[in-house]
């Protein structure tokens, strides 16, 4: 699994600056979140590191080799997108025995047996939650939290050297997201893929990182473990950031 640097990135939208001055060592197998406000530039950093947009300025390393010009498929990198379709195909079902459908798709791509397939989505949909009574739909019929659970399915099915999660939970309610917040942790852990984790949730951010990175306007403010960064806020914005969470991190951490 790929050790990312970031380096010096920029990336512009006409005058807009989304990201600027951001740089970054993640850590080989390293669940690294970045939390941040509203329009801070946490989309656009996954999609540079998906290589989906191009940097202005600054290098993308993986294992020290530059990334910049390689294109997305050969990145070796997975990416649940936020909202909208989750890149899910619409006119196939979730999944099918011996057929192509969503979940069995990466899989066959790469010549797997269809018992080979079997096997790996029921232990995948096991994992993620996803029942079988939804395999014969299509994603149009199935709630928003389901395709999510779905499009991390489809993303790990074929467990990736990279993996980018732009807010995935963010459609669950409080004690499925909990839960699913869980699955995820122990997914990550027996994958060991080096992941980027997006997220405007604090307190999510502290119980699922190994480190977090805040992020505002643009770039990083403070990067440390959840206790450095709750313990040692490093400037005000994160201080009064992880006070207006406290609440939610007391009762997180006691439960
Ligand atoms: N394709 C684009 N064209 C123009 N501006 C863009 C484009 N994509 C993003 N931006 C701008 O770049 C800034 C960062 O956007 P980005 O989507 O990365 O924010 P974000 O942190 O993911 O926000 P959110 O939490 O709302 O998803 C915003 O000001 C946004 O309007
Ligand atoms: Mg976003």
């Amino acid at each position: 699994m790929p050790k990312i640097s970031l380096r010096n990135l920029e990336k512009r939208f006409g005058k807009t600056v989304a990201i600027s001055g951001l740089s970054c060592e993640i850590q080989s197998g390293e669940l690294f979140v970045v939390v941040g406000p509203t329009a801070c530039g946490k989309t656009t950093l996954l999609r540079l590191i998906a290589g989906l947009l191009r940097p202005d300025r600054g290098e993308i390393l993986f294992d020290g080799r530059r990334m910049n010009e390689v294109p997305p498929p050969q990145r070796g990198v997975r990416m649940v997108f936020q909202g909208q379709d989750y890149a899910l195909f619409p006119h196939l079902a979730i999944y099918h025995e011996r057929r192509w459908s969503n979940l069995s798709f990466p899989l066959k791509l790469r010549g797997k047996t269809w018992e080979a397939i079997r096997e790996q989505v029921g232990k995948i949909t096991g994992r993620m939650g996803i029942r079988k009574e939804l395999f014969p739909r299509k994603p149009g019929e199935l709630s928003e939290g389901q395709k999510q659970r779905v499009a991390l399915g489809k993303a790990v099915v074929v467990p990736p050297q990279v993996l980018l999660l732009d807010e995935p939970l963010a459609h669950l309610d409080p004690p499925a997201r909990v839960k699913a917040r869980k699955e995820l942790r122990r997914l990550h852990e027996e994958l060991g893929t080096t992941t980027v984790y997006v997220t405007h949730d604090l307190a999510e951010a502290f119980l699922l990182a190994d480190r977090v990175a805040v992020m505002q306007e643009g770039h990083f403010v403070q990067v440390g473990t959840p206790s450095d960064v709750r313990e040692h806020p490093a400037s005000s914005f994160i201080a009064d950031f992880v006070r207006s969470y406290e609440d939610s991190l007391r009762q997180a951490f006691s439960s």
